[in-house]
């Protein structure tokens, strides 16, 4: 009861202001070790792959130097299990001695010489997810002034082990306090997760002004069984959630699984096309000392990357579910362009999909269509000029739309140079041929 003016007051003034620290702007990208590398802590007979800061800096070595960090992949993020089971004497948490020697700080100039970011995990409660000590409210401003001090450049607040009060004052205060470092921090909340994900037990007026981002359902978990259910469960509620991501303040539907053992090269392009439509975080959980190069084809996808960064920062929508089972989501990006994906849930062959730009709410024009994963242009696009495409069984057809006059413009102007160059995109953008619209892209 006592709440209630307090947040109608928040609805009036600020239902689409976001966290005033000025970062993360686009969704943030980078990587994190949770989904790959867990609570592995048995660097004796696992010294490569246990949570130590051996992992962190290789991982580092590899975003600096396999072109990730010039796609924009420029945090690494340490998950849970990195730190001591006690604090030290004056109260502050402290990484685990043997599996890190040489301390956060350490570790955090060593990202920061190669132009990296480092993030870290905390939880608001009495232990983290994984048993170590955790974040109790009077612990808060410690801890942000510990973690501000080693140089830490982002804060993933977990929830286990504290209730719904202590989170109701826990999140809050924790951004006053990485505020209060004077130091930018940017503050991911899991919050929601552990309310549910959807109002009124989640107030996402308020997570948009405290977090640059949450996480708002279940752990993702390496199968496309789990890419599919969080899916699912992102776009029933499109409703709610679509409107409250935006610039500096993104849903998070969880890390990236591509490069691991649970899905299939069609399966992994359809995670990153639908994390891009989703403006979702690009975090990787993986090991990029291993990757195919399938998977890292996939991850360093130009165009598929500048449309989950683009800068107007508004998260896309299910648009059709057919009794195909082929759906079709739908962005819209800045310079009146947007992305479509295509996704097939099919078990059984490709499936050739008949439809017309003008059956998907575009208005009449001329478009022409970028195909993010073969690079082949579509030129000559009227709203209604019938088109198939053939949509491999849990695979996408993903494209990036632009009307023709307006790209002409914009060539000319010299801004898509940029971006193609930025997001190393095909030529074919660049001289696209003019030719007649084939009935099928394939
Ligand atoms: C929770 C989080 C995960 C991970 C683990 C660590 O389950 O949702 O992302 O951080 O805790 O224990």
């Amino acid at each position: 009861m006592k709440l209630l003016p307090v947040i109608s007051l928040l609805a009036l003034t600020s239902a689409t202001s976001a966290l005033d620290n000025g970062l993360m702007r686009t969704p943030p990208m980078g990587w994190m070790s949770w989904e790959r590398f867990r609570c592995n802590i048995d660097c004796e007979n696992d010294p490569k792959n246990c949570i130590s800061e051996n992992l962190f800096r290789d991982m580092a070595d590899r975003l600096a130097e396999d072109g990730w960090k010039e796609m924009g992949y420029d945090h690494v993020m340490i998950d849970d299990c990195w730190s001591s089971m006690l604090r030290d004497k004056d109260g502050r948490l402290q990484p685990d001695p043997q599996r890190f020697p040489g301390g956060i700080a350490k570790l955090a100039r060593y990202l920061h010489d190669r132009g990296l970011k480092l993030g870290i995990y905390g939880d608001l409660g009495t232990h983290t997810c994984g048993g170590y000590p955790g974040t109790t409210l009077d612990k808060i401003d410690t801890d942000a002034q510990t973690f501000a001090s080693w140089g830490v450049d982002f804060l993933k607040l977990d929830g286990c082990y504290s209730n719904e009060e202590e989170q109701q004052k826990g999140y809050p205060l924790m951004s006053k306090a990485l505020n209060a470092t004077g130091r930018p921090i940017g503050y991911s909340c899991s919050w929601p997760a552990y309310r549910g994900g959807l109002p009124p037990s989640v107030n996402y007026t308020l997570l948009g002004e405290i977090c640059n981002l949450w996480r708002n359902y279940d752990d993702i978990q390496d199968s496309w069984d789990s890419v599919q259910d969080i899916t699912d469960w992102f776009f029933d509620n499109q409703e709610i959630l679509q409107p409250e991501a935006g610039p500096g303040r993104w849903n998070d539907p969880d890390m990236l699984i591509i490069g691991n053992f649970g899905l299939s090269v069609d399966q992994s392009r359809s995670q990153m096309a639908l994390w891009a439509i989703m403006a979702a975080p690009l975090i990787m959980s993986n090991n990029l000392r291993t990757l195919s190069s399938e998977a890292r084809a996939i991850l360093q996808n130009g165009a598929a990357i500048a449309i989950n960064q683009d800068p107007m920062g508004v998260q896309g929508r299910r648009l059709l579910q057919e009794r195909s089972q082929i759906e079709v989501y739908w962005r819209p990006l800045s310079q009146s362009a947007s992305a479509l994906v295509f996704l097939s849930r099919r078990q059984d062959m490709p499936y050739r999909y008949h439809t017309c730009l003008a059956k998907l709410n575009y208005t009449a024009g001329s478009y022409e269509a970028y195909d993010v994963f073969t690079g082949k242009t579509l030129s000559g696009l009227s709203a209604t000029t019938e088109f198939t495409v053939s949509i491999n069984p849990s695979g996408v057809v993903m494209w990036y739309v632009y009307p023709k006059m307006h790209y002409e413009h914009l060539q000319e102007d010299g801004r898509y140079p940029y971006i193609r160059q930025k997001y190393r995109m095909s030529s074919s953008l660049r001289f696209h041929n003019p030719r007649v619209v084939p009935p099928s892209l394939l």
